[in-house]
């Protein structure tokens, strides 16, 4: 019968077998998947596996820092922080387009991520043979795979590694599903913020600006959006949504009266979503004194923020993150 227990004792003896004397890395976002997967191998491997998380500066508050100490300090694993705010900054200057963002953002962490793994290659011995990822069951049956039984396959050229590197894949959570790798997770004492993190998009915080990126927007929407989430916690709706994108009107503006007279500010938009899937969602129907506390603080807190709104479309018609 299933446990959490035998996958993790069955994926750890598979993945001991597997690397044998090798090295592997893993690539963290900050999200569950990879975070369970990277602890997983980690216990087999130990100090084998080197872990590298990108920092492109448009993470949410306190994120950065909770891979950076908590993570570390559930799991004992080895991690590079690559600080790419700068690098990510430059390129997305002047631009406003979200595929034009996306594709920019997609196209920097790879090359991020490459030179980083380069200078681990360069720094120590053995050679990286092996590539930890954070794929799930749905995963892998929507790309048409999940034929065989097998946890690892030859892979060229993985999310735009260097072409003459061959990485064999190690995917300890092929099998699994969402809420058995949040079990998984919870059972090798990763902390509860991370087992139970709500989904967030790669791009970060720089699709969740309608405007150009810049760091003082950046700020403007990471405190806006650390304000949300505590507000949520603290009302203890977190299970209860599917998550809550905060939006920063940066290319809008509004007129509005606080403190001594006329501002002209900014709109904020709260997008909380339920959903199974992601596939589709409804908008939340969160308590009117949790959004009006939000939009008080926020609209006091956070400069030149002067307006709060409330985003109540579903999905279809309306994607769950605005760009
Ligand atoms: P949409 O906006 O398409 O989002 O309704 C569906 C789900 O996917 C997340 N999302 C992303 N996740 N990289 C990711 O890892 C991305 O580029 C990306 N774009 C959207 C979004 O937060 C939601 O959970």
């Amino acid at each position: 019968s299933w446990t959490t227990g035998n996958v993790i004792e069955e994926q750890v003896e598979a993945i001991r077998e597997m690397v044998g004397d090798k090295r592997a890395i893993c690539g963290l976002s900050g999200g569950v998947d990879s975070a369970v997967a990277a602890a997983l191998v980690q216990k087999a491997i130990g100090s084998q596996l080197t872990c590298v998380y990108v920092d492109h500066g448009l993470m949410r508050k306190g994120e950065t820092e909770q891979v950076e100490k908590d993570f570390v300090a559930a799991t004992g694993v080895q991690l590079k922080v690559v600080d790419a705010e700068e690098r990510f900054l430059a390129a997305l200057k002047g631009v406003s387009d979200p595929e034009e963002k996306r594709k920019i953002i997609g196209r920097e962490f790879i090359r991020v991520f490459e030179q980083a793994q380069a200078e681990i290659v360069a720094d120590e011995g053995p050679a990286v043979e092996f590539l930890v990822q954070g794929t799930l069951y749905p995963d892998v049956v929507e790309s048409g795979g999940g034929t065989g039984t097998a946890n690892i396959k030859s892979h060229h050229n993985v999310g735009g590694l260097p072409e003459d590197l061959e990485f064999k894949l190690i995917e300890p959570l092929r099998k699994l599903f969402k809420d058995e790798v949040r079990m998984v997770g919870q059972e090798l004492g990763l902390p509860e913020e991370i087992v139970h993190r709500q989904p967030f998009p790669g791009p970060g915080l720089g699709i969740r600006i309608v405007g150009e990126v810049t760091k003082e927007r950046l700020d403007l929407l990471r405190e806006a959006d650390a304000i949300a989430r505590e507000e949520l916690t603290a009302a203890g709706l977190d299970r209860d949504i599917w998550q809550c994108p905060v939006v920063l009107l940066a290319d809008v503006r509004s007129v509005g009266v606080q403190g001594d007279g006329r501002t002209y500010g900014h709109p904020i938009v709260l997008r909380p979503v339920s959903s199974e899937d992601a596939m589709t969602a409804d908008w939340s129907r969160l308590p009117y004194d949790v959004l009006a506390r939000i939009s008080t603080r926020i609209t006091n807190e956070v400069r030149d923020v002067n307006r709060v709104v409330l985003d109540v479309t579903s999905k279809p018609p309306g994607t769950i993150e605005w760009e």
